[in-house]
This record gives C-alpha cells, structure tokens and sequence, in this order.
C-alpha cells in the first residue's frame, strides 16, 4: 500500500513540465553520472525505458543487481514489488520508482492479514513466496522465489516437508507438475498471463505451423499445456536467441519483444493473442512507468520508498534464503 506522503510527494513531481526541447536520453545520461545513479529495468518496460538502462533483467536478476550495485540511487523502471525489494537490499540507498502508482494484479491478489490468517491455519508448513508479493507478504515467508528458480528450490527441499506456495497458483500448479509435490496454492494470479485466450492461440498455430509457442509459468495450465517452451522472462529470451526456429508466437507481456527482436533481429515474434477484444497484453502497472517520469524521479528523486525497519528486516530473510540457495544451485 503506498503512504499518503509519498502520494502528496508524487502529484507534485507529476505535474511539473518538461521542457520540450530537452534530449530526454542525453538529460538521463547526465543524471545518472552526476548522482551516481543506476536504473534497473524489467523486461516488461516501454523499450525507451530499456535503452537507458544500465541493467535489464527477470526478477531474480534484478534482486542480484540491487544486492550487489555500488550506486548511491538505485532507478527502479518496474513496479512497486521490484522497488521495493530493491529497499530492502539497500535500506541506506535513495531508491526511486518512476510511478509510485505501479503496483502489481498478483501482488494485490495476496493481502497480508489474510495470509497470516492462512499460514496460521497450517502451522506445520513451510512458506514459499513468489517474489510477486508485497513486503508484508515476503515478511510472513520463509523462502523467496522467482520463476527463474522456484522448481529448483521446491526439489532443494525435502519431499516429506509440507509447502505453501504464495501468491500465484499458475506458478504454484506448474512447480506441483514438475515435481510431483501437493504443495498448497494461494489463490492468487496475474491478470496479464491469465488473459492468454488458448482458442486463439491453437488458430495462430495453425497459421503459423513453422512457430514455437514459449510461455511464462504464470500463464493458465491449459495454456502452458500447448506450449513449446516454458520459462522465466530470462529464459524464453535465451530460447529465442539459442533455438534454429525462426518465428515464435510469445505468451508473456510484450515488454519482453523488444529484447528478442535485439538479440535476433532476424527472427520473426508474434505476442500470443489475449482473450479480449483488443489486441495487447500490456501490463497495465508496468506500462505507467514512461521515460518522462524516468526522468522527473531522477531529477527530483521522489517517489522514494521508505520501509519501516523491523518489517524490512523481516522481508529480507527469506530473500537472503533465495538469493544463498540460487548460488549454492548454480542457478543463473
Ligand atoms: P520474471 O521476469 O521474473 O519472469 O517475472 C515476470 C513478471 O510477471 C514480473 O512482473
Ligand atoms: Fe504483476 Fe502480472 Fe504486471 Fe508482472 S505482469 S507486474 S505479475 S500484473
């Protein structure tokens, strides 16, 4: 939940106007020198965003990067959940995010006073977050995961011990596939990968019978069943740039297009169709974040997060966990 200072802060800094003239990439270049600042982007942002950043990346990735940057700001171009675990990593750094108002469907499907509630009716559990979660939520879990390493560290445990797996149940579904497991799902999603319409993608196949259809594991288990490939945003854009084919049909934000057309600007990307009368699968709290508003909290450095210390301190253990068990695993 964003606090009514950062709101106030951020309707000033939105409405002041920029000057026309300015080379917005040239300005930002020239922020981040003078403040020793680094902007740290997810894939899923308007490809401005991405070329100025100084690292693109899934979100383990970008945990890794927030944990191990020497900058004295940290620009976080995603939503609130990243930025925030970026704070978390870095309470003494100045951490920014464009709009403060990107916030997340599937973080939001998990409220803490009803997960607490949850946990408390299973005792004997152990939890596994995904790290699409608010901080209150990573406070109440024992282990942190992305979808880079979520199968690797549900197999790292034993098979006996009992699991809840939060917030995503596409996510927590596929792993239980994977490995055999009954752990519990919280009954959380995405709204952009559970927009996916499987009809439409069948009928695209058989327009396209040369394309591979690649997934992220958040998409819906009927549609995660036709795909070709499933992975993490990392991992579907390493498949694109490794594999001979040479179109594939991609069900995951269309951020992610424009690092694939880069790394294979021969190849041919077709976003998989949604189930809804217009033709995008934006995310809707990525896409708030623009260049302008790069700039701006550059500038201006609000919105700033700010985190009460025992609750960041709490959230950071089993962020700890993940990123020590992701190295032990070799996991990239
Ligand atoms: P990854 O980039 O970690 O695969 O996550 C996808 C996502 O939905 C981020 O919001
Ligand atoms: Fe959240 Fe889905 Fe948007 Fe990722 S794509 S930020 S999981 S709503």
């Amino acid at each position: 939940m964003l606090d009514a200072s950062a709101q106030i802060e951020q309707k000033g800094y939105l409405e002041e106007e920029i000057d026309p003239s300015l080379d917005l990439f040239e300005e930002i270049e020239k922020l981040k020198k003078i403040k020793n600042a680094i902007i740290l982007a997810h894939y899923y942002q308007e490809p401005d965003i991405q070329d100025v950043a100084d690292y693109i990346g899934d979100s383990l990735g970008l945990a890794r990067k927030a944990q191990e940057t020497q900058a004295d700001m940290i620009v976080f171009a995603g939503v609130h959940f990243m930025a925030e675990t970026a704070k978390i990593l870095n309470p003494g750094k100045k951490v920014v995010l464009p709009d403060l108002k990107a916030g997340c469907s599937l973080s939001d499907s998990c409220p803490p006073p009803l997960f607490k509630h949850f946990k408390e009716q299973h005792p004997d559990h152990l939890v596994i977050s995904y790290i699409n979660c608010s901080a209150g939520i990573k406070a109440l879990s024992d282990i942190i995961c992305t979808s880079s390493n979520a199968q690797k560290i549900v197999e790292s445990l034993p098979k006996e011990q009992k699991i809840i797996f939060a917030p995503d149940k596409n996510l927590g579904a596929y792993v239980n596939k994977q490995t055999g497991r009954e752990m519990l799902l919280w009954n959380g999603a995405c709204m952009v990968h559970e927009i996916f319409s499987y009809e439409k993608i069948i009928r695209l196949k058989e327009r396209h019978p040369e394309a591979l259809f690649i997934a992220h594991p958040e998409c819906e288990d009927h549609v995660l069943a036709i795909a070709d490939f499933i992975g993490s945003t990392t991992q579907l854009l390493k498949f694109t740039k490794d594999h001979s084919a040479q179109t594939f049909i991609v069900g995951t934000e269309t951020g992610i297009l424009h690092q694939m057309a880069k790394n294979a600007p021969e190849k041919t990307f077709i976003p998989a169709p949604p189930d809804n009368h217009c033709a995008c699968n934006d995310c809707p709290h990525m896409k708030l974040n623009t260049l302008e508003k790069l700039y701006l909290c550059m500038k201006n450095e609000v919105p700033a997060l700010t985190m009460d210390e025992d609750l960041r301190l709490a959230a950071k253990k089993p962020i700890d966990r993940m990123l020590e068990l992701s190295a032990q695993l070799g996991i990239q």
